[in-house]
């Protein structure tokens, strides 16, 4: 209610004062202020020239409260004042020694860069100011764009050389965001390791510097390019939260940093490690976008900014997207043991279940009978399929499912054909060993060769089989990044040419199959960022399918990413780590995301498979609301007993709480759950989905149930429920 409310008067303001249209520029004090329905965002030019931030924060109604931009004071000649002031861009040149946006050198040796603002222009929610060094023709410019009812800003810069010579770029960042000087601040961001990604961390920001990064060279297990700062008081429903998500699927980097003036910085975008990049007289480096906005009401209500900005304007078929549908992976019940029996006999069991789209995992091609071979060769295997995939796809298709089909293309193993035929393919130093990991090498995508190969294999599934979905797999980090035929100076373009082949692969691939729909997976959440999610309906979170785990990953997962894009599947137990629980418990979890089935469904008994029939059909009416809906994260499974999530669909009418207990001391009660993004003068209908919610009344006001909560009956270990919410006044 009070964020429509909000949205309303914002729109009501747009109309009446002309400074809140997204983009605005107050020319006397040469002035931008853009504008969303949460936030503003205030930048100026010093009298020096200087490009200087001068807000980001709640939104602003009164634009003569941003002060034009100054020039300081050297403090001493220790603290020079270009250390002091809010740089938007700041390029690494004169007195400066906090992280720069941008670092060249010189064909000569020569590398200060000192940038100032040169002019700019406006297009709708567009803004593009470009900055030039003091003496030579380097220039950058910066874009905006402002997504107003989203409440995010998008930057990037593009750094060009309009010089007579070559220069080298060796840091090339897409956007430093200042927040106002202060100290007390904490950072948030999300850490793990294969199995255990999205984890979540906070810790208070001090002086000094903080990266977070990927130099594997896909966007990594270990960190997840978003990052949420607030004043150390924040929670997931108050508090002031300044948040981004840098898009890019290679290496990068965030560094958080606070200056000895009381500056908080956060400075993204291409990794300069092991980073170089030349660029000729008139070429251009785009760097990646770097998504940012702010939240006053808690962390919550960022995550909902940044999930309203994906279905919206990065997944592929954007607000025409359709609603994920319920996916079966035969990969932990087969393995590489596939073949056309197999998959036929799990196949008809998994469309008896409901489900949509069945996807063949590894193990279809070439000598593919372990990790050892076959990765490259993208021809079906005989023996497993003496008649090709055709008799397989259309008796799915006939049993009411679409088709799906693991791929890893950047991939060979030495033991294939296509390795034996080109070793010069994959990325080496010569004369260096090629290091394996899961005994493959990584293709060098950055070649043009490679990149076209890659590409025409994948089309020819495409085009020869009726295939609706692949699933992209990633399954090893990089090593020997060497790209030997290029001029050495050339050869670590190699990290960022790589990135941009592997989304011209995609790009093309879309074009050309405007139906077929991928599955970003690298070895589980390796790569998920926002540029993939362009390209991608959904991400693999964790290769880590166990569900009490789970529970953590994906509220890290759900921080930057919404639920619609998060493949999540129920499996066998005891699962990886051990553990056991109930089928119920296992399916509520997965109903978080866009449900899949990866169980070996030979081994379910008659009960099972009623009542994961049950629980699909429940999925299929709950599905709008959980992937196109509100999240609300109630209770974090990070600090008590009882996890609790809630959805609310976007138009307020239908909601689903979930609620899990970890081990239930005896006698002791679950708490009641207060609810959120409820009306609270609306009157809702209340549907437990097995009896376990103690309240008895069949409707309630939204009032009682944001104040009071409710009340579950969750007993002993894992036990699980879900209600749900349908608003009846
Ligand atoms: C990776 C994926 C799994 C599965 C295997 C197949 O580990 O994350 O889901 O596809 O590869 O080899």
């Amino acid at each position: 209610m009070r964020r429509t409310a909000l949205l309303i008067l914002f729109f009501l303001v747009s109309e009446l004062a002309a400074f809140s249209q997204a983009v605005h520029y107050l020319p006397e004090h040469k002035l931008w202020l853009l504008s969303t329905a949460y936030s503003s965002y205030a930048m100026g030019v010093s009298p020096e020239g200087q490009l200087q931030n001068l807000y980001w924060g709640n939104l602003l109604w009164r634009p003569e409260d941003v002060p034009p931009a100054a020039q300081h004071r050297d403090l001493s000649s220790f603290d020079p004042r270009q250390m002091m002031e809010n740089e938007e861009y700041p390029g690494w040149g004169g007195p400066r020694f906090y992280e720069p946006a941008l670092k060249i050198t010189r064909a000569n040796g020569n590398r200060d860069l000192v940038l100032r603002y040169q002019s700019h222009r406006m297009a709708g929610n567009d803004l593009e100011i470009v900055m030039k060094d003091i003496r030579d023709d380097i220039e950058v410019t910066l874009h905006y764009r402002v997504y107003p009812q989203e409440g995010i800003i998008r930057r990037h810069s593009t750094i060009q050389n309009r010089t007579k010579d070559s220069i080298t770029v060796e840091s090339a960042q897409s956007a430093t965001w200042n927040l106002p000087p202060g100290s007390g601040y904490q950072l948030s961001y999300l850490s793990g390791r294969w199995a255990a990604e999205t984890q979540i961390n906070r810790e208070p920001i001090q002086e000094g510097i903080k990266v977070i990064e990927s130099r594997l060279g896909h966007t990594g297990h270990n960190f997840n390019p978003w990052f949420a700062v607030d004043r150390g008081n924040a929670n997931e429903e108050h508090g002031s939260v300044w948040f981004g998500a840098l898009a890019w699927s290679g290496n990068w980097r965030i560094s958080v940093e606070q200056t000895p003036y009381r500056q908080v910085r956060v400075t993204g975008g291409l990794n300069p490690f092991d980073f170089s990049y030349p660029l000729k007289p008139g070429e251009t480096l785009d760097t990646p976008e770097f998504y940012g906005g702010f939240a006053a009401n808690g962390f919550g209500e960022a995550s909902r900014l940044l999930h309203n900005l994906e279905r919206r304007e990065i997944e592929p078929h954007g607000a025409k997207a359709r609603v994920r549908p319920v996916l079966y992976n035969s990969w932990e019940a087969t393995e590489f043991k596939v073949d056309e029996q197999g998959q036929r006999a799990l196949a008809e069991k998994a469309a008896k279940l409901g489900v949509e789209l069945f996807v063949m995992d590894d193990g279809w091609f070439g000598k593919r009978n372990n990790d050892h071979a076959g990765l490259g060769d993208w021809f079906v295997n005989k023996e497993k399929f003496p008649n090709g995939l055709n008799p397989l796809i259309e008796y799915v298709n006939k049993l009411g499912m679409d088709f799906g089909l693991w791929v890893e293309p950047e991939m060979v193993n030495p033991d294939s054909d296509l390795y034996r035929a080109h070793p010069d393919w994959v990325m080496n130093f010569p004369g260096r060993p090629r290091s394996e990991l899961r005994n493959q090498l990584v293709l060098n995508l950055a070649r043009p060769d490679v990149r076209d190969y890659i590409f025409s294999v994948l089309d020819k599934l495409a085009g020869d089989y009726k295939i609706k979905y692949f699933k992209w797999d990633m399954n090893r980090i990089f090593s020997e990044p060497g790209w030997p035929e290029e001029a050495p100076a050339e050869q670590r373009k190699l990290w960022v040419q790589y990135v941009r082949n592997l989304y011209d692969i995609i790009d093309r691939l879309r074009a050309k199959h405007p139906n077929l729909e991928i599955e970003s997976c690298s070895g589980g959440g390796g790569r998920v960022d926002l540029e993939i999610l362009k390209r991608v309906e959904e991400v693999w979170p964790s290769d880590n399918t166990e569900a009490f785990d789970r529970l953590r990953i994906q509220e890290g997962f759900s921080q930057a990413y919404a639920a619609k894009f998060m493949s999540a599947w129920v499996t066998d137990v005891p699962n990886m780590n051990r553990r056991s629980t109930p089928l119920k418990y296992r399916f509520l979890v997965a109903m978080q995301g866009a449900l899949g089935i990866g169980a070996n469904l030979n081994k379910w008994s008659a009960d099972d498979t009623k009542l994961a029939t049950d629980m699909v059909t429940l999925d299929k009416r709950i599905r709008h609301t959980v992937q196109e809906g509100n999240l609300y994260r109630l209770l974090s499974p990070r600090a008590n007993d009882v996890t609790a999530n809630q959805y609310v669909s976007p138009d307020g009418k239908e909601a689903v709480l979930f609620a899990f207990r970890h081990s239930q001391q005896y006698t002791t009660d679950a708490p009641s759950i207060p609810l959120q993004g409820l009306d609270a003068q609306g009157v809702y209908k209340l549907e437990s989905i097995d009896g376990k919610m103690a309240n008895r009344q069949e409707e309630i006001s939204g009032a009682y149930l944001a104040q009071y909560g409710l009340q579950l009956r969750l007993v002993g270990d894992y036990d699980s429920t879900a209600v749900l919410l349908h608003r009846v006044q």
